[in-house]
């Protein structure tokens, strides 16, 4: 039986999937996560909203279950997301915080929960989507805490521990542009103020009529490695607008086969972390009208023609 997971420990890559742990209970979930996946990354449970519902509550038991199965099943997690602007819970956003407040909740926040998570997570989502275009986005962090929020948080999760790796995670910074100089030249910023940091996330939603052009996307994941940072692909998928032809799924297909050998390209790619696995459970219906099919199994749990270019190309 082929394996995704197995097949690419022989590349020092680790293959992922964001996950629901409600959808545990229903056997060909797990079965398909157990056959395929080395890494895990927890869709939602660990965002403010869910993980810190009250100012003096956190609530661990839906991240701890996506730990408790991938310890089960050898796999890894990938925390996301410790900073973001969407997600969190009305306590935090319905009022006006002064500097020193949001700092102090902040720095909380990221003590407590990594703390929480230390051993069982390799690498945090520490920042999550800090742009918008090649600018700053107006975030409640943002607005109230200055850019320095980003460096505090680094450090803040460094504090709480010292082995995890640190990552800044965006989309539509896959392809060089204003968005993408952004980022990097953040990164240049922070690791010359040798602040701690590991590694950048690489979102990677593609819409299939919009495909990336990916000898420009090996190019701009490599500049980023060059400077020594780790790389992740970190929340893959292909969407495609109407009902799947055989066309469609076949190029849906040889872009999910293209950025698997970018992937294995890049001595510094940890993950090839796919938003979800199954159709049946994606993302997309939900936020592009329309839109959808954007995953390597379908609806039920049969792998498309997608999962075969992996498998051939790994
Ligand atoms: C999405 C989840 O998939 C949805 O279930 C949720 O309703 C909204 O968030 N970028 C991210 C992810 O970093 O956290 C988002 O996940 C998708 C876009």
């Amino acid at each position: 039986e082929f394996r995704l997971g197995e097949a690419a420990k022989a590349y020092n890559v680790l293959i992922g999937a964001a996950i629901e742990p409600a959808y545990l209970q229903e056997k060909a979930y797990a079965d398909t996560l157990k056959k395929d996946f080395t890494v895990i990354t927890p869709e939602n449970r660990m965002k403010w909203q869910f993980i810190h519902p009250q100012e003096n509550q956190f609530t661990f038991e839906e991240g701890d279950a996506v730990v408790a199965f991938a310890r089960e099943n050898n796999m890894q997690v990938r925390g996301h997301a410790l900073v973001w602007h969407i997600q969190n819970p009305t306590w935090l956003t319905n009022r006006e915080w002064s500097k020193e407040e949001l700092s102090k909740v902040l720095k909380e926040h990221i003590h407590t929960v990594v703390d929480h998570y230390k051993d069982d997570i390799y690498a945090w989502d520490v920042v999550n989507e800090a742009f918008e275009g090649g600018s700053y986005r107006e975030s409640i962090w943002y607005k109230t805490l200055g850019k320095e929020y980003i460096e505090k948080a680094l450090i803040w999760a460094r504090e709480a521990d010292p082995d995890v790796q640190l990552f800044l995670n965006d989309y539509g910074i896959e392809e060089p542009g204003v968005k993408a100089d952004a980022m990097y030249n953040l990164c240049v910023e922070l690791l010359e103020k040798n602040i701690p940091l590991d590694g950048v996330g690489f979102q990677f939603h593609m819409d299939l009529h919009q495909p990336f052009d990916m000898p420009s996307v090996y190019k701009n994941l490599k500049r980023f490695a060059d400077l020594g940072l780790k790389i992740d692909i970190t929340e893959l998928d292909i969407r495609m607008l109407g009902t799947p032809t055989e066309a469609l799924l076949a190029l849906q297909a040889q872009y999910y086969g293209e950025l698997m050998d970018i992937a294995l390209d890049l001595d510094a790619l940890v993950s090839f972390t796919m938003w979800g696995f199954t159709d049946k459970y994606s993302w997309v219906p939900g936020y592009f009208s329309g839109q959808g099919w954007a995953l390597i199994y379908d609806e039920n749990y049969q792998p498309k023609p997608a999962y075969a270019t992996l498998a051939h190309n790994i």
